[in-house]
């Protein structure tokens, strides 16, 4: 049987921080065992509400490629690849956007919480949503229908945007004739990690996230800040782990010990300091291997960039593909590919 084909994309926003790990890229390295997976850096996607800040998403690109391979994406199972650099998914979105309604754009769940947050930052300019952005689901549609996506691996806040880009296959095919994959979502049973602070979401701008690309010195630092059971005021007071951020984080990296770790602060056995540092020694150990591998692509940039590149020639081969059938079902395959303009 033929592998089935995974496609899943990521923004260059910033660097992969534990919530992301956990979430979703050490399931993206288990997957790219099984499908043909295909891991696209959504360059132009970043663009649609870092328009104005283009050095960012730059610097981004390379930052988040680096960050995927040192935690064990294999560039030779998953194919790493840059959006920008496969102009078809630019002429998919346009082909695209006629099946879609500008009202059904704007009541897609994840647009509406972001276009919310926008308000809840930037007041009055929150309102004024750019054209590109109320679109950006259909740019979607068009990077997981050019690769002929059968899985797209994502969390429980991009369903909506898979549901919209399912509709517009069906659309597609209906007028057109059966020429899209339609793409099932496949929700990865991780739950969203939390942060140092106990906010329910790590995140960047909520500046509550471990990066994977954090010294020892910030893992520390960081650690010894997090929250811990508030009632705990004494080192031998009894406190409850589970509303602790430490004991959260116990949970990923010191499995072995987590009996202890609990019982031990239940019964006021274990002062919050020394639990700290024993995370953090924990936490060290679990980025060391992580840390090895960045460091070599980070003295090896050339080969970052060859990854890059061969990833998005690949990517870009099968995107020529699918245009081709895309352009015969709509008609405008006027020379028969007799001339190639
Ligand atoms: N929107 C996704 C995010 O913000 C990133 C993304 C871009 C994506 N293209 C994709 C995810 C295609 C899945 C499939 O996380």
């Amino acid at each position: 049987m033929e592998k089935k084909t995974i496609l899943t994309g990521i923004r260059p926003t910033g660097g992969l921080h534990l919530g992301h790990y956990f979430g979703a890229t050490s399931n993206w390295v288990k997957l790219q065992d099984e499908y043909n997976t295909f891991i696209e850096i959504a360059d132009v996607q970043a663009l649609t509400d870092n328009f104005d800040n283009p050095d960012k998403v730059r610097k981004n690109v390379r930052v988040l490629t680096i960050d995927l391979l040192s935690v064990g994406i294999d560039p030779d199972k998953a194919t790493i690849f840059l959006q920008s650099t496969i102009p078809e998914i630019a002429e998919l979105t346009v082909f695209y956007s006629n099946l879609v309604t500008v009202s059904r754009l704007e009541r897609n769940p994840t647009v509406k919480t972001e276009i919310k947050q926008k308000k809840a930052l930037f007041g009055e300019m929150g309102e004024s949503i750019t054209y590109g952005f109320l679109g950006y689901p259909v740019s979607q549609a068009a990077d997981i229908t050019a690769f002929k996506g059968d899985l797209v691996p994502v969390g429980e806040d991009q369903l909506p945007l898979i549901e919209q880009c399912r509709e517009i296959v069906r659309k597609f095919n209906n007028i057109y004739g059966e020429t899209l994959v339609e793409p099932v979502a496949k929700l990865s049973d991780n739950k969203r990690l939390k942060g140092l602070d106990g906010n329910e979401k790590m995140g960047k701008s909520l500046g509550n996230a471990l990066f994977l690309g954090d010294s020892e010195e910030e893992v520390n630092k960081k650690i010894m800040a997090a929250l811990t059971d508030t009632n705990k005021i004494r080192k031998d007071d009894p406190a409850n782990p589970e509303v602790c951020m430490v004991y959260y984080y116990h949970k990923l990296v010191n499995k072995d010990n987590l009996e202890t770790v609990c019982q031990e602060c239940k019964a006021g056995k274990r002062g919050c300091v020394a639990c700290k540092k024993e995370l953090i020694k924990h936490m060290n150990e679990f980025l060391k291997p992580i840390r090895e591998k960045r460091k070599y692509y980070e003295e090896h940039p050339e080969l970052v960039d060859e990854i890059l590149i061969n990833g998005s020639k690949k990517a870009r081969e099968i995107a020529k593909e699918t245009m081709k059938d895309v352009k015969k079902a709509i008609k405008i395959d006027y020379f028969n590919e007799k001339e190639e303009i």
